[in-house]
């Protein structure tokens, strides 16, 4: 009973002691953020749009499933040479083949005036290099689209004899087949220089310079070797010095051309004996790594 009254008194005092307080102390400090609330649901999908540009029809497919990318690296090189095979060409075009080949505006390595072609300028005979770099536009575009950038990019050459740096109106000039086989072989059959080589430029296009290094990357010497010995000496001879490469051995070639030569090797030199050897990646990165050697394939 006495501890319960002691208890009753103590409450009433601190109440008072609560309610006769006259000054508030200052505010606190404002309490930690709350965690995040969790993501709403997903929408629901959207309609189908309509065909555009770039949408690929079940005859666009079959016409790419159809297509030659090994033929599409020939005509690459040029469409207008014999091995291309295409009849029919205009005079203009022959007249001033240079301005007509995909490699002569973007290069080999599809890099235009990015890499190799910095420092190769347009002339009276020839185009100057284009900006695009084929590669990222082709990682980042489908085939349709890039079968209509071929075929409806350009806007030279419908009927007058013209010659620039702007690209062709190929829709007048090759078939929907051989513009199939040029996104084919941009697909599938151009080697990404990359992986046979590393190179650095300096200074701008068309007075810049590039030099490269570990030619050939990881290729292994004596297989390329090999493959030499079975493919190339019956004509370029055993040190690769019978032939001349514009001034050039096989050996020196490999050197001072990396950007050139898997080109030549895997479609063939157009308009020689020479025809492709479709080679793999892995057979250029050998063949490369035995060129460096100096000794066995001299300059
Ligand atoms: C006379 C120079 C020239 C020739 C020849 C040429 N092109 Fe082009 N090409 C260009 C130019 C210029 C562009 C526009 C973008 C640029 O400036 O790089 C372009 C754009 C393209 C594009 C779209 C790339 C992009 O970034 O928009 C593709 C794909 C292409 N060319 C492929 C080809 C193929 C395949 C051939 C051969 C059949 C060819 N080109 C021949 C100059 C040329
Ligand atoms: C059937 C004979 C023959 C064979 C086999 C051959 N080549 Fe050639 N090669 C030629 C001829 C001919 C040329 C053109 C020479 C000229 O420009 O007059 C040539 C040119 C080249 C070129 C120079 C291209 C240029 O733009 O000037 C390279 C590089 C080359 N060959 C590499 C090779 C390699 C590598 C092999 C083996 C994988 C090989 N060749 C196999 C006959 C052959």
């Amino acid at each position: 009973m006495k501890t319960s009254n002691f208890f009753l008194i103590a409450l009433m005092f601190a109440i008072l002691a609560v309610g006769c307080t006259e000054e508030e102390g200052p505010i606190g400090p404002a309490g930690a953020d709350g965690t995040n609330g969790t993501n709403g649901n997903d929408g629901t999908n959207g309609n189908d749009g309509t065909d555009g540009y770039g949408a690929i029809t079940a005859t666009d497919q079959a016409a790419y499933d159809a297509a030659d990318g090994m033929r599409g690296g020939i005509l690459y090189d040029n469409w207008t040479s014999t091995e291309a095979a295409i009849s029919g060409i205009p005079a203009e075009v022959t007249a001033k083949k240079e301005f007509f080949r995909c490699k002569a505006c973007h290069a080999w390595d599809g890099l235009g005036k990015s890499a190799s072609y910095i420092n190769r300028s347009g002339t009276a005979t020839r185009p100057n290099c284009a900006t695009s770099d084929l590669r990222s536009y082709v990682g980042s575009h489908n085939i349709k689209e890039t079968f209509n950038s071929i075929k409806n990019m350009g806007g030279r050459l419908k009927s007058t004899s013209s010659y620039s740096d702007v690209m062709p109106d190929y829709s007048t000039l090759i078939s929907d087949n051989d513009i199939w086989d040029l996104v084919k072989y941009l697909f599938e059959e151009t080697v990404n220089v990359d992986l046979l080589y590393v190179y650095q430029t300096s200074g701008i296009y068309p007075t810049g310079t590039i030099t490269y290094s570990s030619i050939g990357k990881d290729g292994v010497a004596a297989t390329g070797d090999t493959y030499i010995s079975s493919n190339c000496i019956s004509c370029h001879g055993t040190d690769g010095t019978t032939l001349d490469l514009g001034g050039k051995t096989l050996g020196k070639f490999g050197r001072v051309k990396p950007n050139e030569l898997w080109h030549k090797v895997k479609f063939g030199q157009l308009g020689s004996s020479m025809g492709g050897f479709g080679s793999t990646q892995q057979e250029l990165k050998d063949l490369y790594t035995a060129l460096q050697d100096n000794v066995k394939y001299p300059d």
